[in-house]
């Protein structure tokens, strides 16, 4: 798998937007309309580093219903990952090479069925923490962008990290937490929730998981300023 393949045609799978790493965010980028980006009207999910991919692919093919986009800033995973769904035949999955934090603004409003963020990389030294993906701009980003009802689900081995995921989603009130179901015990040697998970469950380490559904609390506080404005 870990073999890069050139000889495989991956350009419909692989999206490689111009982007710099110092300016991720181009103010002037359209946004993104699902049905033509996907070519079908039918419902997105959002992974947020994809690493090589093989959630999606496991979703893509459980769910030909719904289309997925992986969001990978590391070139190569991106192209492992997308090169894993041509393999597969998996044709409702991308793969996005880039920085969330350069996409994010450009999903519009309440147009995700789910996002997916496994395993963010820790960013271990104290230092280093402001790197960390998951922070307060994109739990905002996650709120605007899920459809009320959708959800979000969340893995971490760090146990720390996933104190600060749990606080700043209980911060939210758009957010309520859903029960975090334990996995099946894998089939076979591909039936992980993502690379990571693997490794990690093979290895025996403690895995925190946490679930979370978008309420209509906006849409609750939108009706009552508008209820109150006609009395
Ligand atoms: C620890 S790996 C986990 C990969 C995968 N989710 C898994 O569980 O196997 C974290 C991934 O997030 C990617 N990543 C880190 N920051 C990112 C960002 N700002 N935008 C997109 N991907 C990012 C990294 O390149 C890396 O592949």
């Amino acid at each position: 798998m870990s073999r890069p393949r050139p000889d495989l045609d991956i350009s419909r799978h692989l999206i490689e937007p111009v982007w710099s790493p110092t300016h991720p965010i181009d103010e002037s980028a359209p946004p993104i309309d699902w049905p033509s980006f996907f070519g079908n009207p039918r419902p997105v999910e959002l992974e947020v580093g994809s690493g090589k991919g093989l959630f999606l692919a496991n979703a893509a093919s459980a769910h030909p219903d719904r289309n997925y986009l992986g969001v990978e800033i590391t070139k190569k995973y991106a192209r492992l990952a997308a090169e894993r769904l041509v393999k597969q035949q998996i044709e409702n999955a991308r793969l996005w090479a880039g920085d969330i934090r350069g996409v994010m603004p450009r999903i519009i409003d309440r147009s995700l069925l789910a996002v997916h963020v496994y395993f963010p990389d820790p960013w271990w030294k104290k230092r280093h923490k402001k790197r960390r993906v998951f922070n307060a701009d994109l739990v905002a980003s996650i709120a605007r962008t899920l459809q009320p009802g959708g959800g979000l689900h969340i893995a971490s081995d760090v146990q720390e990290y996933y104190q600060v995921i749990r606080e700043l989603m209980a911060a939210d009130p758009r957010f309520e937490e859903l029960p975090a179901l334990e996995p099946d015990s894998p089939e076979h040697d591909l039936d992980y929730l993502t690379n990571f998970e693997r490794k990690y469950r093979l290895e025996g380490r403690p895995i925190y998981r946490a679930n979370y559904h978008r309420t209509n609390a906006d849409a609750v506080a939108e009706t009552e300023a508008s209820t109150s404005s006609i009395a």
